[in-house]
């Protein structure tokens, strides 16, 4: 985990006082934004599958340092079970009191040409992806009411474009933004703010690993000439948490150093030569 440096940006206790559950705080990404809301006073719910993988994570936090801000780790939940996620959330309620922010963070990844790609794969990850979001947002939903809250759902850039073999991310993707602004519509007048980032390539994580095998001069091809780091995605979800935000809703905050710009996925090889022969092998269903 990078070392969260807020200090030249941020003020310190912000958030005091107020509680985020965080799906997919135990993956990389996610478990930074965590780091930043609570050194800036946010206590913290990180919720995922793999128990032990939550408890590495909430260790590595309670090392932050703030005494103002809690964290606590709940395993054993799948997003795709509404009756998983409001267990969790009641339980969060419980040991810290209330929900204000809720970050829909969890998600399900790899690499697949649709005729490689079963009819439970695409669902498997739609599943995770949108209706996990949704899942999420609904558990969470009389203690957004209650504490005019704030989510941020974690979508992707992907599906601004074509990416081959993230067919089935692209479309989850796609409905979470969708899911996102008609979701700020509607609890607009009830006072609860809706918004995405979406993160391009960050550097370190298992999705960019896979995305992008072949690492050499793909930096040059980001307009701002580096692959995006953790911390990039907890400043952005500081701001859009923080009251500097609190006329922004319905918005997809994309962070990516300008890439999605550049109009192509240039870094695969295997396109289109692979792409082809894996198409026109036997057809999986
Ligand atoms: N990495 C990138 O460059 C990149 C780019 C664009 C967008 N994103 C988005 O950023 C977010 C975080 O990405 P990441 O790379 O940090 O991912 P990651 O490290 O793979 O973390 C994924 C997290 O989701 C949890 N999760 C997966 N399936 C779940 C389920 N069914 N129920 C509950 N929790 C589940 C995982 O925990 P368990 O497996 O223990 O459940 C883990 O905590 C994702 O939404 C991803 O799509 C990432």
């Amino acid at each position: 985990m990078e070392n969260y440096n807020y200090n030249n940006v941020w003020k310190e206790g912000i958030f005091d006082g107020k509680v985020c559950l965080i799906t997919g705080g135990s993956g990389t990404i996610c478990r930074q934004q965590a780091a930043a809301l609570m050194k800036l006073g946010c206590s913290v719910s990180i919720i995922g599958r793999d128990q032990k993988q939550v408890d590495e994570v909430v260790k590595l936090l309670g090392k932050i340092g703030n005494k103002n801000a809690k964290v606590i780790g709940l395993g054993g939940c799948d997003v795709r079970s509404i009756d998983s996620m409001v267990s969790v959330a009641g339980k969060t309620v419980e040991k810290l009191g209330k929900i204000d922010y809720v970050i829909c963070g969890a998600a399900g990844n790899f690499m697949s040409d649709f005729n490689h790609m079963s009819a439970n794969a695409f669902k498997t990850v739609v599943d995770i992806d949108l209706l996990g979001s949704f899942n999420t947002v609904k558990a969470c939903y009389p203690q957004l009411i209650k504490n005019k809250g704030s989510v941020i759902f974690v979508s992707a850039t992907l599906h601004y474009y074509g990416v081959p073999f993230q067919s089935h991310v692209g479309a989850a993707k796609a409905g979470i933004d969708a899911l996102s602004n008609a979701l700020a519509v509607e609890f607009g007048p009830i006072g609860v703010r809706c918004n995405c980032i979406a993160p391009g390539p960050i550097g370190g994580t298992e999705g960019f690993n896979k995305l992008v095998p072949n690492k050499e001069n793909f930096e040059s091809k980001i307009p701002l000439q580096r692959v995006g780091r953790t911390s990039d995605i907890a400043n952005a979800t500081v701001f859009l948490f923080s009251d500097a935000a609190e006329w922004i809703t319905g918005t997809v905050m994309i962070v990516d150093g300008g890439f999605w710009h550049m109009g192509n996925f240039n870094t695969y090889d295997a396109y289109p030569n692979v792409l082809r022969n894996k198409l026109l092998e036997k057809p999986k269903l």
